[in-house]
């Protein structure tokens, strides 16, 4: 076969220099027709749509005909010619093909209309079916919105480590990071784990936020953010928890708390009209196939100001709700921890947009959030947003050392690791504040996916750490 550069799918579809023989590799995804003519639909992941290939039967060895399925890599040199069928501009007049990779009537993705338990199965297939290449599309260009809204801010791209030793959250969620024979632990006298064997001569664990780093970085950069993984061993099960996600976590120096609602809210629509400009085929493809109202669901949050109030104000709206007959699983009560269903009645049902809820009891929150004078409180924030409640969580900060490590003592937060947190506050301690957006509870929103297992290529979840 005549050696030509390999064309992604994605600019041959473009293309209108007809007549011009070009070369495509991909992975065959149907081939149809008659004895006389085969249409063979190519996927190389660069877009949602295939590329049809004609092959005219008659001009090729039946061996190579045969090994055409669905599932295996093929190379084809061909005439690039306008499309006879409606959808498409551009199909390939095949005038040589070799096969690159076989694929027999093992390969799982025979037919379409998998579930999407079953397609987890295979999550090292499943970004050939045209629903995961779409949604992965998307997750790698909202990357890219993340880093264009922060970069042109002039926000600093900061990395925290992923092992660490500190708790950020305080809620014992960590997953340990060890490399002692667990079979043969060294104990202390008093039958605790004797951590000076072990790799950092400390107990380490993997992170469960990058805001404490974050903060340093604020109160010397002024603007920074991070965006990695995160890691929390919460045995929960839910479609909007997992155990290794990706966060975004800004940080900023000489920002209260309400400077920080109106970043966030600017940050959220950033990343959603990017979807809209950048990624329309896949999310038109997802709005079709699972979600008939995403788009206008993208356009609606776009278009409405988040509406902003206080804990103690939505906890009497949901009181009020229950006294009138409404019917929640959990109950509803000032100092109860709000559930999915508390933070979707009041977007949902009540304000019909997304919220965002200011002002905690400090006893549900970090002990990291400014406290405010009532004593009760602390100066929360945390974004409410439909199909999904809580996608953003954040506060101003405690920038006073001495009420900070009161309440780290009153929440039992051991000080004396985080010395060098507190040592912020020490020297040169401003008011400063930031948030955490859990990127694949953005993803569910833009994709319309329901569970966040179908929007990270390889979810690790209590009981699954298969690929
Ligand atoms: O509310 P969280 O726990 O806040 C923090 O971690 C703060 N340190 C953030 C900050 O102020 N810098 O988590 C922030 C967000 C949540 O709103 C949610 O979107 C997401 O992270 N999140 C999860 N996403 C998937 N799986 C989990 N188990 C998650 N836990 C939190
Ligand atoms: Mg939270």
């Amino acid at each position: 076969m005549e050696k030509i550069r390999r064309t992604k799918v994605s600019d041959l579809l473009k293309s209108e220099t007809f007549g011009t023989i070009v070369n495509a590799r991909g992975w065959v995804r149907s081939r149809r027709g008659s004895k006389k003519v085969n249409f063979v639909a190519l996927n190389d992941g660069s877009t949602i749509n295939n590329l049809q290939i004609v092959v005219d039967v008659e001009s090729f060895d039946e061996e190579i005909i045969k090994k055409i399925t669905t599932g295996s890599c093929i190379s084809v040199n061909g005439e690039l010619v306008a499309s006879q069928g409606k959808g498409q501009s551009a199909e390939l007049q095949a005038k040589d093909i070799v096969i690159l990779g076989e694929a027999d009537n093992t390969y799982p993705l025979q037919k379409k209309g998998h579930t999407m338990e079953f397609l987890r199965e295979i999550a090292h297939l499943r970004p050939r079916t045209n629903t995961f290449g779409a949604v992965f599309r998307i997750r790698h260009n909202m990357a890219m919105a993340v880093h264009d809204f922060f970069h042109k801010k002039g926000f600093y791209y900061f990395n925290a480590p992923l092992i660490t030793s500190s708790d950020c959250e305080g809620a014992g969620e960590m997953f340990q990071v060890t490399t002692m024979n667990l079979y043969d632990l060294k104990k202390n006298e008093d039958g605790t784990i004797n951590y000076d064997y072990d790799f950092f001569g400390k107990q380490a664990a993997l992170t469960v936020s990058g805001q404490l780093e974050a903060e340093l970085a604020a109160m010397s950069m002024g603007a920074c953010y991070t965006f990695g993984p995160t890691f929390r061993a919460e045995n929960s099960n839910t479609p909007r928890h997992l155990a290794e996600f990706w966060m975004i976590e800004p940080e900023m120096a000489f920002v209260e708390i309400d400077e920080n609602m109106d970043l966030a809210e600017e940050f959220v629509k950033h990343c959603l009209k990017w979807a809209l400009d950048n990624c329309m085929e896949d999310i038109s493809f997802l709005n079709k196939m699972f979600d008939k109202e995403l788009i206008e669901r993208i356009h609606f949050v776009l278009e409405h100001d988040f509406k902003r109030l206080t804990y103690t104000e939505g906890v009497k709206i949901l009181e009020e709700a229950v006294a009138k007959g409404h019917k929640f699983e959990y109950p509803v009560f000032w100092g109860a921890d709000l559930a999915s269903e508390h933070e979707r009645y009041l977007v949902e049902d009540h304000f019909k947009r997304p919220v965002i809820l200011t002002d905690y009891p400090k006893e549900i929150k970090s002990f990291y959030m400014k406290q405010n004078d009532d004593d009760k409180t602390v100066r929360a924030m945390d974004i409410l947003f439909p199909k999904i409640g809580e996608i953003i969580g954040g506060s101003q900060r405690e920038e006073n050392l001495e009420k900070l490590e009161k309440r780290a003592k009153e929440m039992e937060v051991p000080t004396k690791d985080i010395w060098w947190y507190l040592d912020t506050r020490r020297y040169g301690t401003a008011p400063h504040s930031g948030f955490g957006l859990g990127f694949e509870r953005l993803l569910l929103f833009v994709t319309g996916m329901t569970n966040i297992r179908d929007v990270i290529p390889f979810p690790r979840t209590p009981n699954n750490c298969e690929f």
